[in-house]
């Protein structure tokens, strides 16, 4: 379909023309009930970002909507998986989305480098920063002494006793595990305290680990003279490089639940320390004067993760893999500060990794470019022509769980541009309206005009699938009323299992707000006659699905323990089910749920069988 002509924009970028020229059109295949996909994949571990689809998991319904050569697009593309995942079936794709760090990664994830010109940089690299590295990060082995480089750094916070007013150190606190209870026990009286909300708590160096090349695996020991006058003097040198400077405070949802005025947090350089900052930025100078937008565009998508990983939210874990917690400005209390440029080797070896084996290989040696990126709002998509696009596949943000804004601000400020907080689609009820607060009914407004855009620029025929998970019905219901007003109809409802997410960090502020483990993949159609919703009892049609489901599941023993079983994935069930049978949600909460199967059903924990 070519409808160039059509499009309301003076100027159509090239790129993009290319891409709209000559596609395949629509299909109209079976749509799969349900899908899986690991989060194991490289291209999943490339670099961070909260909520990520895997790629295999989109790649089933984008197979049986379009052709070889269709045109997929995702308004909310986020990191840019369903760009990905197009790719992988030959599909072209166009993505959008709010977040400039959005974009950078959508671009990035769909525009390979090739290994070895990747190889050649970070060779010029390491011989021009060695010497700042050495400078930053020189020290020795705590088993034979030999001199190398720190690997990392442990912080542990520093209270002190209300009885005695001797140093109390959460490191010394810790169980096996690494994790810490909420109260402290002073060594020297006995005291019992609260750690949590306590303002103006020291953070003291405490274990190190140091890569020695004659011991030959990781040593581990306290930090010794040497390292503490390093650290004395560098906490003296000022930063002369560029960092960014984006102010933080409580006009921040995320500020606020992650406590952040406890860990005295202005701005986003607060969150790392000196010495982070100083390798950051002599690094990033480094990058940003590369001549080569190859180059440059390689090394900054390996920078962007290596600057999220390199903060003081990096958490300390005692079996190894030291990460901060995904969609969370959270700095903990034990922190593993890391050498920033074995951070970012790390992070240009990932990158090359994903690379070498990328569907869009050819491109890189100068093949067609299937993959278009570029920063806007869903809600206005005029840079698009009406009727032009095979299908949608999109996963937009899910009421007040997540604050993407928020959450990226520390990696993508230093690409020199933010997230407009002022266009974000989310739930926020903490702040006043005046200074940025939404409403649930601001949020169906807003989604319901991204859906309208989705309809317009839909070819006759395509489809539009759209993920979603929610533990609160009147979210759920907001996200239909946007769909039915933009005149969408559904036609199928899927469960989406993203193996292994981990619930943690989706808690709402209360901890009530769980996030259901299974996402819903609803497809819709446009469809100017959208049926009225029947109002007859959500908990009924709930109820007779979640009977018929437990009576297909084999009989097992009652301790059996298996995920379809679980609280999460019967909610999930039973959305699906109400949706599907286009009853309205009313009533339907997580919680509600909750309550129907406990008086129905017998419970074993979180897990339900049949009397
Ligand atoms: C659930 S995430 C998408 C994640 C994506 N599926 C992935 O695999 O990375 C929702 C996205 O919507 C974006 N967003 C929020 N408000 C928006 C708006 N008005 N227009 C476009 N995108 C918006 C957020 O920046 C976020 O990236
Ligand atoms: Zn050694
Ligand atoms: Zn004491």
């Amino acid at each position: 379909m070519t409808l160039i002509a059509e499009t309301t924009e003076q100027e159509m970028d090239p790129r993009l023309r290319e891409i709209l020229q000559g596609t395949a059109g629509v299909a109209r295949r079976p749509i799969p009930t349900d899908t899986s996909a690991s989060k194991g994949s490289s291209a999943y571990q490339v670099h961070t970002y909260p909520t990520k689809v895997p790629p295999g998991a989109i790649e089933p319904f984008i197979l049986a909507s379009t052709e070889p050569d269709s045109l997929v697009l995702d308004p909310f593309c986020g990191s840019g998986m369903t760009g990905l995942a197009a790719l992988n079936t030959g599909r072209r794709a166009l993505m959008s989305d709010l977040a400039p760090g959005a974009v950078h990664l959508a671009h990035n994830h769909s525009h390979p480098v090739r290994p070895t010109i990747i190889a050649a940089a970070m060779a010029a690299l390491t011989t021009s920063l060695m010497e700042t590295e050495i400078a930053l990060y020189a020290s020795n082995c705590p088993t034979c002494g030999r001199l190398e480089r720190l690997r990392h750094q442990i912080w542990t916070d520093v209270h002190s006793c209300d009885r005695c007013r001797e140093p109390i150190r959460v490191w010394d606190q810790k169980t096996q595990s690494g994790s810490s209870s909420r109260t402290l026990t002073c060594g020297h009286c006995g005291n019992e305290q609260t750690r949590s909300g306590v303002t103006g708590v020291l953070s003291k160096p405490a274990e190190k680990a140091v890569a020695c090349g004659s011991c030959r695996t990781l040593q581990r020991g306290p930090a010794d003279e040497h390292d503490l006058a390093l650290l004395t003097s560098v906490a003296q040198r000022p930063v002369t490089r560029w960092m960014p400077k984006v102010p933080l405070g409580p006009d921040r949802e995320m500020y606020r639940r992650s406590a952040l005025h406890l860990r005295n947090i202005k701005e986003v350089a607060d969150f790392w320390n000196r010495r982070s900052q100083l390798a950051l930025s002599e690094l990033w100078h480094y990058i940003a004067t590369q001549a080569d937008p190859t180059v440059r565009s390689a090394l900054t998508f390996a920078f962007t993760n290596t600057a999220w990983h390199a903060t003081r939210m990096r958490r300390y874990n005692a079996f190894g893999g030291q990460r901060p917690l995904t969609g969370t400005l959270y700095i903990p209390q034990l922190v593993a500060e890391g050498n920033v440029f074995e951070i970012f080797r790390h992070q240009v070896a990932q990158v090359s990794r994903f690379y070498a084996t990328h569907p869009a290989a050819e491109h890189a040696d100068g093949g067609i470019d299937k993959a278009f990126a570029r920063q806007s709002s869903a809600t206005d998509l005029s840079w698009l022509p009406s009727s032009s696009v095979d299908y949608v596949f999109t996963d937009p943000p899910f009421g007040a769980n997540l604050f993407y804004g928020d959450c990226n601000v520390v990696w993508e400020s230093w690409l020199g541009d933010v997230t407009d907080l002022t266009e974000e689609i989310v739930v926020n009820k903490s702040l006043p309206m005046a200074s940025g607060g939404k409403s649930l009914a601001d949020y169906e407004k807003l989604l319901s005009g991204a859906f309208s855009e989705v309809r317009r620029v839909l070819a006759p025929g395509a489809r539009a699938s759209v993920v979603f998970h929610n533990a609160d019905d009147k979210v759920w219901s907001a996200l239909l009323g946007a769909t039915n007003h933009a005149g969408l109809a559904q036609t199928d409802v899927s469960v989406l299992d993203k193996v292994q997410r981990s619930m943690k960090g989706y808690k709402g502020r209360s901890g009530a707000e769980l996030v259901p483990f299974f996402d819903l993949v609803i497809t819709f159609t446009a469809d100017s006659n959208v049926k009225a919703q029947n109002l007859n009892g959500a908990d009924k049609v709930a109820l007779a699905a979640i009977r018929r489901h437990l009576g297909s599941l084999p009989e097992g023993n009652k301790n059996e323990v298996t995920d379809q079983r679980s609280l999460e994935y019967l909610y999930s069930l039973a959305i699906g089910a109400v949706i599907a049978s286009d009853t309205k949600l009313t009533g339907l909460s997580f919680k509600a749920l909750e309550e129907i199967l406990q008086k129905n059903f017998i419970a074993k924990g979180r897990h339900y069988y049949l009397h």
